[in-house]
């Protein structure tokens, strides 16, 4: 559904983020896009969705050329993508609902959401989706109230609010503990499943990627070196996207199944051995 062929972004400073990006996700896929800080793996997002604008190659969206869109075919084009970021991305002094509800914006125009005055089905629809990430009970509750977990979880309700078919996620998990970075992650991997949508998620956490990922995609230096299995990822192809790092220390994959779901517990331990990438960071 999403094709890249030759994508290339060198930014006005002269870095190189991107070189000749080769890459086809299937409908449905969920891809983790790993690689140490610098890489490109924001740069790769945001050139999908156009917040960068990439200086070579072609993206297409289900046939559409991403890269030759402006105005409201641009706009249009953008809604049928959820992008959710770092969990602090939220409006604070809204509540969990307006957040929800902001995004809209591509729907309603910036004066009706400025003025929160949604369409019905809109308000609707956000009730739902808060349902089903878990906070039906924090629905007034202004967003600087809550925790991480809770905030990324506004997150993606705003993103699937407009019904995308694919989910860019640049690095959800970067300031949440382990416990709920994994509760995250399983949450977004069963609302692709559940809505048949394909995700790119950008994450250094390499055993938190192995965990949840349908396919993993290394970069290192605005180049892909590494798309395969998660079960494919040895310690040889780590060394590679990371460079040199003693991967035999790498924990063994957590039994998740073992460990209670519910989005208040606290039972884990804190002191959870970091993640394989932790160090390479
Ligand atoms: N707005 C920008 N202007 C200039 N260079 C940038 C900009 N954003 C990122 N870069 C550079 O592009 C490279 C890739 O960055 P980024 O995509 O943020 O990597 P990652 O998300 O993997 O950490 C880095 O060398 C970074 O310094
Ligand atoms: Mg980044």
């Amino acid at each position: 559904m999403l094709t890249l062929s030759g994508v290339g972004k060198r930014y006005s400073t002269g870095d190189r983020a991107l070189t000749d990006i080769e890459l086809i996700l299937p409908k449905g896929q969920v891809m983790a896009l790993i690689g140490p800080s610098g890489a490109g793996k924001s740069t790769l997002i945001r050139c999908v969705n156009r917040l960068v604008e990439p200086t070579q190659g072609s993206i297409r969206l289900e046939g559409t050329e991403l890269t030759k869109l402006s105005g409201h075919k641009l706009r249009h084009a953008r809604r049928s993508m959820g992008m959710i970021f770092q969990e602090y991305a939220l409006v604070d002094r809204l509540t969990v609902m307006e957040n929800v509800l902001s995004g809209q914006l591509g729907y309603v125009g910036f004066w009706r959401s400025f003025l929160r005055r949604y369409p019905q089905e809109a308000v609707t629809e956000a009730f739902r989706l808060l349902e089903r990430v878990g906070l039906s009970h924090a629905i007034d509750k202004r967003a600087d109230a809550l925790s991480g977990g809770q905030r990324q979880r506004v997150g993606i309700a705003r993103a699937l609010l407009q019904s995308p078919k694919l989910l860019l996620v640049d690095e959800p998990t970067a300031s949440l503990d382990p416990k709920t970075s994994r509760q995250i992650m399983r949450l977004i991997r069963e609302l692709c499943a559940e809505r048949d949508l394909a995700a790119i998620i950008n994450i250094h956490d390499v055993a938190l990627a192995q965990q949840f990922a349908d396919r993993i995609v290394g970069l290192r230096a605005g180049e892909i070196v590494f798309d395969g299995q998660p079960s494919e990822l040895t310690s040889e192809m780590l060394t590679t996207i990371y460079g040199e790092e003693d991967w035999d220390t790498t924990p063994e994959p957590i039994d998740d199944e073992a460990v209670d779901d519910g989005p208040e517990a606290s039972s884990y331990p804190a002191n959870m051995p970091a993640m394989a990438a932790g160090s390479a960071r």
